[in-house]
């Protein structure tokens, strides 16, 4: 009796023990996800989307295979959606100086910074969003850019439309250092080689035959998707 009293106590004692001192995910308050289907929001500029800008940069600059995908899960982690990337702890809503998702983006010593080096750091304008996405609280916010509809009756050009979609959603994998299956996404020249044998809407249209990128769910939407379309239909310009 005695034993059995003291194997609870020493359990017991081991259970507060642990669950004080252990760096824990589950302490992170993770914010209610919300309503990310509705895409009949209007963007409001003041406001930072998860879905329209955030996934986009993390999927492209830290979800690369041999990172944070769901396959190779450096470290354990998986940034290639929303609740995976809180599910981290290393998001502290409302806080981004205390959340160490935002230090290892910063952090000056390359070989400790994420991306680590070769890979480039973000630039100044993309940690300020995710910033400013953690100080109005990480939310899981998407809105419609085209609440109005697709507008496509604008001449579509590769320098306003075409290339900040690429910038956004494929160059963090297909740049100088990580280049995905060899193919760099920079340049107007480098998108172009894609156009001729289709590959670039066969992959953004996850036709079959095709890898569908950006990979892990992670497709564009139907708004975007036309656009490069539309501007390949008109001659792929570089304008
Ligand atoms: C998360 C990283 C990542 C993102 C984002 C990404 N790619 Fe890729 N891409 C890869 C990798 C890795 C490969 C090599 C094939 C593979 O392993 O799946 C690849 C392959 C490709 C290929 C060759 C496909 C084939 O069938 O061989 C094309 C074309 C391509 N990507 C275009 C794009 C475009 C366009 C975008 C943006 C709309 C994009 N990628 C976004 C990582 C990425």
């Amino acid at each position: 009796m005695k034993k059995l009293f003291l194997a609870i106590f020493t359990c017991v004692v081991c259970i507060l023990w642990n669950s004080s001192c252990k760096h824990n995910p589950e302490d992170t308050v993770v914010p209610t996800p919300i309503d990310t289907t509705s895409s009949s929001v209007p963007c409001n500029p003041d406001t930072v989307y998860f879905s329209n800008e955030v996934l986009p940069l993390i999927v492209s600059s830290c979800a690369k295979s041999g990172c944070h995908d769901a396959i190779s899960k450096a470290e354990g982690i998986i940034l290639t959606d929303y609740a995976n990337i809180l599910r981290t702890g290393k998001i502290k809503a409302g806080n981004p100086s205390n959340s160490d998702f935002i230090e290892v983006i910063e952090e000056s010593n390359a070989k400790d910074r994420m991306p680590p080096a070769p890979d480039a750091p973000l630039t100044a304008t993309q940690i300020q969003l995710l910033r400013k996405w953690i100080s109005q609280g990480a939310k899981n916010l998407n809105c419609n850019p085209n609440s109005n509809g697709c507008d496509t009756s604008k001449t579509i050009s590769f320098k306003n439309d075409v290339q900040p979609i690429i910038d956004l959603h494929c160059k963090g994998c297909h740049s100088t250092y990580s280049p995905g299956a060899g193919i760099k996404l920079t340049t107007y020249a480098e998108i172009n080689t894609l156009i001729v044998g289709g590959e670039l809407i066969g992959v953004i249209d996850h036709e079959r035959g095709f890898k569908a990128m950006p990979p892990a769910g992670n497709k564009l939407n139907d708004c975007l998707i036309s656009k490069i379309k539309i501007w390949i239909r008109n001659g792929a310009q570089n304008n």
